[in-house]
Parts: structure tokens; sequence; C-alpha cells
């Protein structure tokens, strides 16, 4: 008898299960389930300040923790429809930071992806997220079917008054309150944070932004205080040729550009130190009038051309000095201790350091002080690109403590801020930071 052979089915798997399964996601926030919720919340926290300074608007951010919910609420430009309506395509990432090399609070373009997911992945129950931005209320459920492998996905969006100005996301979380308020294990120092101490470690790096969380209440100290922000021209100094070709690929495919291809000259224009008609033209001189596609060959963006482009670019505009990146400054990081983070006044000692590591501008800053309350443990707030990290992500930080003779048990605030352009972060949910 001849044995039965096996007619294969080629099956197709989609990337959409990328975020539809624990041990992916997991991969993508960088946490175990148990952190989500407050990783979720540093990501719209996040979302909420950079929207408020693109808009030019002070940032006044409230955190509310209910039961079975989480909610964050800004002053901003309100997240587009077409955002929402793209973000929830998981064929592809939406993000107007991809590419752009500068220094962000995160530069993945999947947080809101993550966030529709993330409740479905963590419970097994269809999540729901409500978004009232625009005068509207989108309500955006989602699930995942196991037998077709795709997620499913509901959005519907109907008039509702309650926002007109900013956004306000809440996302529905079994047992919310518990894992975010919750004090005990959580608040050794190698824990992530819980949502009051998270929205404090953001009240410390960002100077010109309020916050509330429940009562407690941070005032902006320098409501026009400034920084980079996400929408300040990138340098072109920050840029590898490999770097500039994926920007210019990317601009090449956009729909925006489908529509209304770019000049290789308003390419340049948006650059620092570029805006200028002279410079424009002197940079340009090799491709004048031509296209950003013109500069391809072959299938590809002409590596030659991009080169010289790039190496026109860096010598026609200055360098950004490390002090553009921002600075929080001693006054703000003192009142942040003494005002929330219970130091005794006398004991702060605040320290800064503003440099250059691999051509690219940094800031460093540090602040140290006695904790009013004896039987307190160390207490470490680090923030990164004016975004509170989950955790220590700075491995000499711990080092030098080591060095001070400062450990877990002794009662004192550390804070630490780094800012930098292209932070390299050697995970996905930007927990951890080479540098
Ligand atoms: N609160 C908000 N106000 C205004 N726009 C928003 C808000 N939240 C999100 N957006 C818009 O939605 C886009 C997608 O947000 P998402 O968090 O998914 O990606 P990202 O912030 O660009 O990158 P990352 O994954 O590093 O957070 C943002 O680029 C921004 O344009
Ligand atoms: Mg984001």
């Amino acid at each position: 008898m001849v044995p039965a052979t096996l007619e294969r089915t080629t099956f197709e798997v989609s990337r959409e299960v990328e975020y539809f399964t624990e041990s992916e996601l997991r991969m993508q926030i960088g946490f175990d389930a148990d952190d989500w919720p407050v990783a979720l919340l540093k990501e719209l926290i996040d979302n909420a300040l950079d929207g408020c300074e693109a808009a030019g608007t002070p940032p006044i951010i409230r955190v509310d923790v209910e039961p079975d919910a989480f909610t964050v609420e800004d002053n901003g430009p309100g997240l587009p429809e077409a955002t929402i309506a793209g973000s929830l395509d998981y064929m592809k990432r939406v993000s107007d930071k991809l590419f752009y090399a500068s220094p962000t609070r995160g530069r993945l373009g999947n947080a809101l992806k993550v966030v529709w997911a993330a409740p479905y992945v963590a419970h097994g129950q269809q999540g729901y997220v409500e978004v009232w931005t625009g005068g509207q209320r989108h309500t955006v459920k989602v699930r995942f079917d196991r037998i077709a492998g795709r997620p499913v996905v509901e959005h519907e969006t109907k008039e509702d008054a309650l926002v007109t100005t900013g956004t306000r996301l809440r996302v529905t979380w079994p047992e919310s309150a518990t894992s975010l308020l919750g004090e005990g294990t959580r608040r050794s120092y190698k824990s992530a944070p819980n949502a009051s101490e998270l929205v404090a470690a953001f009240a410390a790096c960002n100077p010109h932004a309020g916050f509330r969380i429940g009562e407690k209440v941070f005032r902006a100290t320098d409501p026009a205080w400034t920084k980079w922000r996400t929408c300040d021209p990138t340098s072109a100094h920050w840029y590898a040729p490999e770097a500039l070709r994926d920007l210019l690929a990317a601009e090449i495919s956009s729909p925006t550009y489908q529509a209304q291809p770019k000049t290789v000259r308003a390419f340049v224009s948006e650059f620092r130190g570029l805006s200028s008609a002279v410079k424009q033209k002197s940079v340009t001189a090799e491709w004048s009038r031509a296209y950003l596609h013109d500069l391809v060959r072959g299938g590809d963006l002409d590596s030659g051309a991009v080169g010289a482009l790039l190496a026109r670019m860096q010598l026609a505009s200055k360098p950004p000095k490390p002090v553009h990146l921002g600075v929080i400054g001693e006054e703000h990081v003192t009142r942040w201790m003494t005002e929330h983070a219970g130091v005794v006044p006398e004991s702060i000692s605040y320290a800064k350091k503003l440099g250059e590591q691999d051509g690219l501008p940094y800031v460093l800053e540090f602040g140290f002080g006695q904790s009013e309350d004896d039987n307190a443990k160390r207490r470490l707030v680090v923030g990164l690109n004016w975004s509170a990290a989950l955790e220590n992500p700075i491995l000499e930080l711990n080092q030098l403590l080591a060095k001070q003779r400062i450990d877990a048990h002794d009662p004192v605030v550390v804070f630490a801020h780094i800012a930098k352009p292209l932070l390299q972060f050697t995970d996905r949910g930007k927990a951890r930071v080479a540098l």
C-alpha cells in the first residue's frame, strides 16, 4: 500500500498577532503584565505632554484612577480622529516621530495600538477604551479572533460635548485601583512606581506642566519654561547617512508625499539652522528644483547623493548646544524635593553636567536630599527626556550610589534626569538605556 501523503496547506500568519499575545506584548511594553497599567499610564502622559507642547500650551494633565479604569486628560490640541483610526490598523505603525532624530519621550509609534490591545490580552475580555476629544466620544472595543488570527475592532463615534479642548482617554482595566494605587512590594525601588509616584516623577522632570492625581496637585513652577519639543526642527548633525536615507524613504512613500511631492529644498528647509533661503540655495545647488524621488537610483536612494546632501546640511548649520535641549534647573528640582518629596531643605544638593557624547549633546541633572522621615527608604526618581522611567534604566547610577555608599535602606531621595537626542534604548519598551 502506498503511504498517504500530506497535502500541506500554505498558511498565512498575520503580523497583527504581534499585539495580541502576552509574550509579544510584554516585549513591546518591556514589563510583565502586572506593570502594564502603569506602563500604559506613562505612555498616555507622554502623549499628553507632547501634544500640549506641540500646540504651545503649558500642559495641564489630570490622572484619575477608579476601581476599574484609569484616565488621562490633557488640555492639548486633541487626538485627531484620523490618528485613532490609523492606530487601529494593526498592519501598520502611525507616528509623527518615527525616523526623526531628536530628544523625544518615545519614538516607537505604537503606544496607542498597545493601549487598545493590552486590556484584552491581559484579561481575555473585550478591551474597552473611551476617548473624548473634539466634541466627540469614541469608543474602541478590541478583541482577538483566535480562529481567524485577527483582531476584531469596533470603533464608534458619537457627538459628546464633554471635551472640546484637549483629550481625555479612559482605559477600562479590572482592579486598576489595586494595581495602580497599591502599596507593599511595589514600593521597593526595584519594581515599577505606582500611579502617584509616576505622576510625581513626571512633575519632577517638567517645570512647565501642572499635574493632578486624585487630590494631589503639582503646580507648574514655570509655565514659560522651554525644552526641545517633538515638533521642533531636528538637526542635520543628529543623523548618520543611513538615518537620513530612512527619513527620505519614509517621506517619499508617505501618503502626503503621494498627494504633493516635496522638493529637496523644501525638505532641507525643515532642518534646524537651514530655514534661510540663502542657505537652502547653497545646500541644494546640485539639486535645484529636484524632488526627493529624483534622488532614487535603481530602486533605492542614491547613497552618494544622500551622503553629499547630509554633509552640506551639516556644513551649513551649527550643531545644537546641550543647553538647547533644555535644563530643568536647580530651582525646580529644589522646589519639587521640598514640596513633593519630603526632603529636608538644607540637605538638598543639585548638580548638572552639559556635554557631548558621540557627537550628540546631552544634559545630565542630579538632585539629592535627606528625607524628613528617618524611616523612609531610598527613593530613586529617574527621568529620560522629560518622561518618567518605570525603573532605574541607568546602570551607571547604581554604581554611583554604591560608591557614595547609599543603599536601599537609606532615607534619601535621588533625582536623575538625562536629556539626549536618540537615547539608545536597549529594548522596545523604552525601559533601559545605553549610555
Ligand atoms: N493626547 C494626545 N493629544 C494629541 N495627539 C495625540 C495624543 N495622543 C496621541 N496623539 C497622536 O497620536 C500619535 C500616535 O501616538 P502613539 O503614542 O501611538 O505614538 P507616538 O507618541 O508617536 O510614539 P510612541 O510609540 O513612542 O509613544 C502621536 O504621534 C500623536 O500625533
Ligand atoms: Mg506616544
